[in-house]
């Protein structure tokens, strides 16, 4: 699918996989990216970026993924200013690592401490239901425009209208202290092939990756030594993936119309049991 003149949306786009996605959209020449996120420096990240690209191609959206009225507003701007969002890449997301049970000792009683339910929801929200709903809006842009130049079900003969590419993680099939985490990248593989059946009736294609650990600021969180002593060593690459390896790995998911399932970019994670 040729990319050039396309309209994007990325949620998460001001840092890490996310940004490096935005980069490449870029190089491919489409119309313009919505680069959505949380951070505070977002405008500034957006004007830099334009600046060295020579032209106005991030349009910055500071809101929280989670936001149904932010998300509308964002697709809205965007529809009016450019035209239909073809492709989106929801790479927003969180960790909230912890051991799923642990046990507090005080004064020979021994209770248990279970996962914090707040914590758990909060990456439901963020990892899992947002980056479906910003899926599902794109498959709508699509969609309404289909509908107002009299089109109905995708042709093969047609030219592919739109694709998306979900994040999950190495972690969805499970990773001790994150339970939260790989439950709701797990759940994005179910959503991931229920969309990819169905928005292919407006020719929008559905996919998903499940990157490794990358040398982005949420693995660099963890800390040195655990990246030297528990992830490096269960590693074939015995080194962390750059951002722009797993960029290059959704553009080329986004562009070859025949990928339409799951893409497992681990630098051949082989972790203990
Ligand atoms: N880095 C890795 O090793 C790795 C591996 C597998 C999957 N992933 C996934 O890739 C995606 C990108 O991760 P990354 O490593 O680039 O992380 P990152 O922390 O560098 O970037 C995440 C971005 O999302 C934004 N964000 C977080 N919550 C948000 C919210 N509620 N609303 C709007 N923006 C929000 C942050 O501000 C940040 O800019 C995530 O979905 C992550 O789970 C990362």
């Amino acid at each position: 699918m040729e990319l050039k003149g396309k309209i994007a949306v990325i949620t998460g786009g001001a840092s890490g996989i996310g940004s490096a996605v935005c980069r490449k959209l870029v190089e491919e020449d489409v119309k313009a990216v919505g680069v959505v996120d949380l951070t505070e420096e977002l405008t500034q990240i957006c004007a830099a970026a334009n600046r060295e690209f020579g032209r106005d191609v991030w349009i910055p959206y500071r809101g929280d993924v989670v936001d149904s009225s932010f998300r509308e507003r964002v697709f809205a701007d965007m529809e009016s200013r450019f035209g239909p969002v073809t492709l989106c890449v929801p790479a927003a997301g969180i960790t909230r690592d912890r051991l799923a049970v642990k046990l507090h000792k005080d004064n020979g009683s021994v209770t248990p401490n279970i996962y914090s339910e707040t914590d758990f929801r909060r990456v439901m929200d963020v990892d899992l239901i947002a980056p479906i709903y910003w899926s599902m809006r794109t498959v709508a842009s699509v969609a309404v425009d289909r509908a107002k130049r009299g089109l109905k079900e995708w042709r093969p003969e047609e030219n592919m209208q739109g694709a998306i590419i979900l994040i999950g993680s190495i972690s969805s099939a499970g990773n001790r202290g994150q339970i939260s985490y790989a439950t709701a990248k797990a759940g994005l593989e179910g959503a991931q092939a229920t969309l990819a059946k169905e928005a292919i009736y407006y020719g929008v294609r559905c996919a998903i990756i499940h990157p490794g650990f990358t040398d982005t600021p949420m693995v660099r969180a963890l800390g040195e030594d655990m990246i030297r002593n528990q992830i490096l060593p269960n590693t074939q690459l015995h080194r962390l993936i750059r951002p722009d390896e797993i960029a290059g790995a959704i553009l080329f998911m986004l562009k070859n119309s025949a990928v339409s399932g799951s893409l497992w970019a681990d630098a051949g994670w082989h972790p203990r049991a």
